[in-house]
Protein backbone atom coordinates (compact mmCIF):
# COMPACT_ATOMS: atom_id res chain seq x y z
CA UNK A 1 0.00 0.00 0.00
CA UNK A 2 0.97 3.52 -1.05
CA UNK A 3 0.83 5.33 2.38
CA UNK A 4 -0.16 9.19 1.68
CA UNK A 5 -0.87 11.54 4.50
CA UNK A 6 -2.12 14.77 4.01
CA UNK A 7 -2.41 17.95 6.52
CA UNK A 8 -6.51 17.66 6.93
CA UNK A 9 -9.41 16.37 5.59
CA UNK A 10 -9.38 18.62 2.74
CA UNK A 11 -5.87 17.98 1.43
CA UNK A 12 -6.68 14.26 1.34
CA UNK A 13 -9.71 15.02 -0.50
CA UNK A 14 -7.85 17.02 -3.31
CA UNK A 15 -5.28 14.28 -2.95
CA UNK A 16 -7.93 11.63 -4.00
CA UNK A 17 -9.69 14.50 -6.24
CA UNK A 18 -6.26 14.23 -8.65
CA UNK A 19 -5.48 10.98 -8.71
CA UNK A 20 -9.29 10.31 -10.25
CA UNK A 21 -8.98 13.62 -12.61
CA UNK A 22 -5.94 11.96 -13.88
CA UNK A 23 -7.73 8.77 -15.15
CA UNK A 24 -10.24 10.51 -16.65
CA UNK A 25 -8.15 12.70 -18.50
CA UNK A 26 -6.25 9.36 -19.78
CA UNK A 27 -9.17 7.07 -20.25
CA UNK A 28 -12.26 9.34 -20.68
CA UNK A 29 -14.49 5.95 -20.35
CA UNK A 30 -13.29 4.38 -18.08
CA UNK A 31 -15.37 3.03 -15.55
CA UNK A 32 -15.65 4.04 -11.58
CA UNK A 33 -16.20 2.37 -8.31
CA UNK A 34 -17.92 4.10 -6.12
CA UNK A 35 -18.64 4.66 -2.18
CA UNK A 36 -20.89 6.67 0.30
CA UNK A 37 -20.45 7.67 4.00
CA UNK A 38 -19.48 11.04 5.53
CA UNK A 39 -15.34 10.59 3.83
CA UNK A 40 -15.68 10.56 -0.24
CA UNK A 41 -18.17 13.84 -0.32
CA UNK A 42 -15.11 16.59 0.13
CA UNK A 43 -13.47 14.28 -3.20
CA UNK A 44 -16.97 14.20 -4.89
CA UNK A 45 -16.74 17.88 -4.39
CA UNK A 46 -13.31 18.46 -5.76
CA UNK A 47 -14.77 16.27 -8.46
CA UNK A 48 -18.08 18.80 -9.31
CA UNK A 49 -15.50 21.52 -9.27
CA UNK A 50 -13.39 20.22 -11.65
CA UNK A 51 -16.34 19.06 -13.75
CA UNK A 52 -17.46 23.17 -13.73
CA UNK A 53 -14.04 24.22 -15.03
CA UNK A 54 -14.41 21.36 -17.93
CA UNK A 55 -11.06 19.94 -16.86
CA UNK A 56 -12.78 16.69 -16.71
CA UNK A 57 -15.67 14.82 -18.10
CA UNK A 58 -17.98 12.32 -16.91
CA UNK A 59 -20.01 11.89 -19.96
CA UNK A 60 -18.72 8.47 -21.20
CA UNK A 61 -17.81 7.73 -17.83
CA UNK A 62 -19.20 4.44 -16.05
CA UNK A 63 -19.92 4.14 -12.12
CA UNK A 64 -20.25 0.97 -10.10
CA UNK A 65 -21.09 2.05 -6.33
CA UNK A 66 -20.35 -0.22 -3.69
CA UNK A 67 -23.43 -1.18 -1.63
CA UNK A 68 -26.80 -0.23 -1.08
CA UNK A 69 -29.47 -1.02 2.08
CA UNK A 70 -32.10 -3.59 1.35
CA UNK A 71 -35.53 -2.21 1.86
CA UNK A 72 -34.98 0.80 1.41
CA UNK A 73 -36.75 3.32 -1.43
CA UNK A 74 -34.42 4.97 -3.83
CA UNK A 75 -36.01 8.22 -2.79
CA UNK A 76 -35.63 7.79 0.78
CA UNK A 77 -33.02 10.34 1.64
CA UNK A 78 -30.86 7.64 3.32
CA UNK A 79 -30.50 5.26 0.08
CA UNK A 80 -27.34 5.56 -1.33
CA UNK A 81 -28.79 6.05 -4.58
CA UNK A 82 -30.06 9.17 -2.84
CA UNK A 83 -26.71 9.86 -1.91
CA UNK A 84 -24.96 9.50 -5.04
CA UNK A 85 -27.64 11.52 -6.70
CA UNK A 86 -27.15 14.55 -4.50
CA UNK A 87 -24.02 14.80 -3.63
CA UNK A 88 -22.72 14.14 -7.42
CA UNK A 89 -24.85 13.10 -10.20
CA UNK A 90 -26.74 15.76 -10.13
CA UNK A 91 -23.74 18.21 -10.22
CA UNK A 92 -22.34 16.65 -13.26
CA UNK A 93 -22.98 15.49 -16.55
CA UNK A 94 -23.41 11.70 -16.30
CA UNK A 95 -25.57 9.29 -18.88
CA UNK A 96 -27.79 7.76 -16.13
CA UNK A 97 -27.91 4.38 -18.19
CA UNK A 98 -23.95 5.03 -16.96
CA UNK A 99 -24.48 4.65 -13.57
CA UNK A 100 -24.69 1.14 -11.52
CA UNK A 101 -25.73 1.35 -8.25
CA UNK A 102 -26.67 -2.21 -6.83
CA UNK A 103 -30.42 -2.93 -5.53
CA UNK A 104 -32.32 -6.03 -3.81
CA UNK A 105 -35.91 -6.51 -4.31
CA UNK A 106 -37.39 -8.38 -1.12
CA UNK A 107 -37.67 -12.32 -2.28
CA UNK A 108 -35.52 -11.69 -5.56
CA UNK A 109 -32.07 -11.04 -3.06
CA UNK A 110 -30.12 -13.74 -5.07
CA UNK A 111 -31.42 -12.91 -8.90
CA UNK A 112 -30.59 -9.34 -7.62
CA UNK A 113 -26.97 -10.45 -6.31
CA UNK A 114 -26.14 -12.21 -9.31
CA UNK A 115 -27.47 -9.54 -11.49
CA UNK A 116 -24.64 -6.86 -9.72
CA UNK A 117 -22.02 -9.62 -9.74
CA UNK A 118 -22.32 -10.71 -13.42
CA UNK A 119 -22.26 -6.79 -14.14
CA UNK A 120 -19.19 -6.67 -12.67
CA UNK A 121 -17.38 -9.77 -13.83
CA UNK A 122 -18.05 -8.04 -17.24
CA UNK A 123 -16.90 -4.95 -16.35
CA UNK A 124 -13.75 -4.48 -14.77
CA UNK A 125 -13.37 -1.01 -12.09
CA UNK A 126 -10.43 0.92 -13.30
CA UNK A 127 -10.26 2.49 -10.10
CA UNK A 128 -12.36 2.30 -6.79
CA UNK A 129 -13.01 4.41 -4.18
CA UNK A 130 -13.09 3.43 -0.52
CA UNK A 131 -13.75 4.43 3.02
CA UNK A 132 -13.49 2.08 5.78
CA UNK A 133 -15.68 1.02 8.71
CA UNK A 134 -14.21 1.66 12.29
CA UNK A 135 -14.57 -2.04 12.71
CA UNK A 136 -12.30 -2.54 9.33
CA UNK A 137 -15.55 -3.21 7.11
CA UNK A 138 -15.09 -2.05 3.37
CA UNK A 139 -18.11 -1.65 1.13
CA UNK A 140 -20.69 -3.70 3.52
CA UNK A 141 -17.69 -6.81 4.14
CA UNK A 142 -18.38 -7.11 7.28
CA UNK A 143 -15.67 -9.04 9.90
CA UNK A 144 -15.27 -12.59 9.36
CA UNK A 145 -16.53 -12.39 6.00
CA UNK A 146 -14.73 -14.46 3.29
CA UNK A 147 -12.08 -13.35 0.92
CA UNK A 148 -13.43 -14.89 -1.58
CA UNK A 149 -16.62 -13.42 -1.16
CA UNK A 150 -19.05 -12.08 -4.20
CA UNK A 151 -21.98 -9.50 -3.87
CA UNK A 152 -23.84 -10.90 -1.82
CA UNK A 153 -26.71 -9.60 1.17
CA UNK A 154 -24.68 -9.07 4.40
CA UNK A 155 -26.56 -8.85 7.82
CA UNK A 156 -24.94 -5.55 9.20
CA UNK A 157 -22.68 -5.59 11.99
CA UNK A 158 -23.96 -3.80 15.16
CA UNK A 159 -20.97 -1.55 15.16
CA UNK A 160 -22.07 -0.19 11.60
CA UNK A 161 -25.18 0.23 12.85
CA UNK A 162 -24.44 2.24 15.80
CA UNK A 163 -21.91 4.12 13.68
CA UNK A 164 -24.44 4.88 11.00
CA UNK A 165 -27.72 5.40 13.33
CA UNK A 166 -26.28 9.18 13.33
CA UNK A 167 -28.34 9.64 9.67
CA UNK A 168 -31.01 7.76 10.62
CA UNK A 169 -31.81 9.49 14.59
CA UNK A 170 -32.53 6.19 16.21
CA UNK A 171 -30.66 2.90 16.06
CA UNK A 172 -33.66 0.82 14.92
CA UNK A 173 -34.34 3.30 12.15
CA UNK A 174 -31.10 1.69 10.59
CA UNK A 175 -31.70 -1.15 8.18
CA UNK A 176 -30.50 -4.57 9.05
CA UNK A 177 -29.46 -5.61 5.40
CA UNK A 178 -27.53 -4.52 2.77
CA UNK A 179 -26.34 -5.91 -0.67
CA UNK A 180 -22.79 -5.48 -1.34
CA UNK A 181 -19.91 -5.83 -3.64
CA UNK A 182 -17.73 -8.69 -2.31
CA UNK A 183 -14.30 -8.32 -1.50
CA UNK A 184 -13.11 -10.57 -4.43
CA UNK A 185 -15.16 -7.27 -6.65
CA UNK A 186 -13.50 -5.23 -4.84
CA UNK A 187 -9.45 -7.37 -5.17
CA UNK A 188 -10.77 -6.78 -8.59
CA UNK A 189 -10.10 -3.24 -9.60
CA UNK A 190 -7.27 -2.28 -11.23
CA UNK A 191 -6.70 0.09 -9.03
CA UNK A 192 -8.25 1.44 -5.18
CA UNK A 193 -7.77 4.28 -3.05
CA UNK A 194 -8.64 4.45 0.44
CA UNK A 195 -9.42 7.73 2.13
CA UNK A 196 -10.33 7.80 5.47
CA UNK A 197 -10.04 10.76 7.65
CA UNK A 198 -11.01 11.91 11.27
CA UNK A 199 -9.64 10.44 15.20
CA UNK A 200 -12.21 8.07 15.03
CA UNK A 201 -11.01 6.11 12.74
CA UNK A 202 -7.15 6.39 14.18
CA UNK A 203 -7.20 2.69 15.50
CA UNK A 204 -8.75 1.66 12.22
CA UNK A 205 -5.67 2.95 10.32
CA UNK A 206 -3.18 1.70 12.67
CA UNK A 207 -4.93 -2.06 12.23
CA UNK A 208 -4.79 -2.14 8.87
CA UNK A 209 -0.97 -0.58 8.48
CA UNK A 210 0.25 -2.69 10.93
CA UNK A 211 -1.89 -4.99 11.34
CA UNK A 212 -1.59 -8.88 9.87
CA UNK A 213 -3.79 -10.26 6.68
CA UNK A 214 -7.15 -11.70 8.83
CA UNK A 215 -10.61 -12.02 7.37
CA UNK A 216 -11.39 -10.39 11.23
CA UNK A 217 -10.11 -7.53 9.39
CA UNK A 218 -11.51 -6.83 6.32
CA UNK A 219 -9.33 -3.99 4.47
CA UNK A 220 -6.50 -6.12 5.63
CA UNK A 221 -6.63 -8.39 2.13
CA UNK A 222 -5.82 -4.86 0.32
CA UNK A 223 -2.18 -5.68 1.35
CA UNK A 224 -1.79 -7.86 -0.98
CA UNK A 225 -3.56 -5.42 -4.07
CA UNK A 226 -0.40 -4.53 -6.05
CA UNK A 227 -2.01 -0.99 -6.31
CA UNK A 228 -3.45 0.66 -3.11
CA UNK A 229 -3.33 4.30 -2.78
CA UNK A 230 -4.16 4.76 1.13
CA UNK A 231 -5.02 8.65 1.58
CA UNK A 232 -5.66 9.56 5.16
CA UNK A 233 -5.65 13.07 6.86
CA UNK A 234 -3.02 13.70 9.68
CA UNK A 235 -5.77 13.08 12.79
CA UNK A 236 -6.39 9.18 10.99
CA UNK A 237 -2.48 8.67 10.66
CA UNK A 238 -2.01 9.70 14.26
CA UNK A 239 -1.99 6.24 15.88
CA UNK A 240 0.57 4.74 13.51
CA UNK A 241 3.68 3.95 14.93
CA UNK A 242 6.35 6.94 14.36
P1 LIG B 1 -17.81 6.97 6.71
O1 LIG B 1 -18.11 5.44 6.38
O2 LIG B 1 -17.14 7.53 5.48
O3 LIG B 1 -19.16 7.58 6.93
O4 LIG B 1 -16.92 7.01 7.89
C1 LIG B 1 -17.08 4.66 5.88
C2 LIG B 1 -17.55 3.22 5.73
O5 LIG B 1 -18.36 2.76 6.54
O6 LIG B 1 -17.07 2.55 4.80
Amino acid sequence: MNIIICENYQKASQKSAVIIKKLLKLKPNCKLGLATGSTPIGLYQELIRASDNNEISFKDVQTYNLDEYCNISIDNEQSYYYFMHKNLFHHIYINERNVHIPFARAGYEKEDCMTYNNLLNQNQVDLQVLGIGTNGHIGFNEPNTSFEQETFIVDLDLQTRLDNQRFFGSLEAVPTKAITMGIKNIMNAKHIVLIASGVNKAKTIKRLVEGSISEEFPASILKIHPNVDLIIDADAASELDK
